[in-house]
């Protein structure tokens, strides 16, 4: 089947950029992103941790058999052949089947020009329309990413709590604030 294209365009310093769904042949690629951004020790859950193929391919089936069942959107940024951003939304179970989970990224070097606003536009849409038993998008954030905050603010988000130490890092602890915004 073909990829299904949300977004074909530029970015706002000129770079091409595709947001697509996946597929399972984006295991690899999706792999080597996320132990790159766990590398990092950004403002993520992985500090550091490494994931192998097997579990990510495992993941991945998981993703689109969601994808397919309309309990989560899962959008991928191209540049290229390159995997930049990654941003998914999954929908809870039972009691909490009408909240959407949602996470963001965007690769170190294609941060700060505009694909991660675009990508978390494009996302909100997509779980808008595809999950129907959508009514809450809720997210976590570190308490010292002013950026992420910002910007989830801007897109409607209110925070709703703060878990005082929720995040523990290897060098400390920074609290863990929780926003949501309604979608219906
Ligand atoms: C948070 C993240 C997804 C944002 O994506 P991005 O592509 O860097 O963001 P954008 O370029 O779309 O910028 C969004 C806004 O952030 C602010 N911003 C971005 N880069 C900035 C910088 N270098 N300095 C100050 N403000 C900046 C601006 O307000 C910008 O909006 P504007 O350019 O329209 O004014 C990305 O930085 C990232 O992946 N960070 C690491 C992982 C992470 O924090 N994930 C979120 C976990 S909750």
């Amino acid at each position: 089947m073909k990829d299904k294209i949300i977004f074909q365009g530029k970015s706002k310093k000129g770079t091409e950029i595709i947001i697509r769904y996946p597929n399972k042949k984006d295991a690899k690629q999706m792999m080597d992103y996320i132990n790159t951004l766990s590398k990092e020790k950004t403002f993520i859950t992985f500090q550091g941790e490494q994931v192998t193929l097997e579990e990510e391919i495992k993941h991945l089936k998981g993703f689109l058999q969601k994808i397919k069942d309309k309990k989560g959107v899962h959008l991928l940024v191209f540049s290229g052949r390159s995997l930049i951003g990654i941003s998914n939304v999954y929908l809870g179970q039972r009691t909490q089947k009408h909240v959407g989970l949602m996470g963001i990224s965007i690769a170190k070097n294609f941060r700060g020009e505009g694909i991660g606003r675009l990508l978390l536009k494009n996302v909100i849409n997509e779980a808008i329309v595809n999950l129907e038993e959508l009514e809450i998008l809720l997210l976590g954030v570190f308490s010292n990413n002013s950026l992420a905050y910002n910007l989830y603010r801007e897109f409607g988000f209110i925070e709703e709590g703060r878990l005082p130490k929720g995040v523990k890092l290897k060098n400390g602890y920074v609290d863990h604030i929780y926003m949501y915004k309604n979608v219906k």
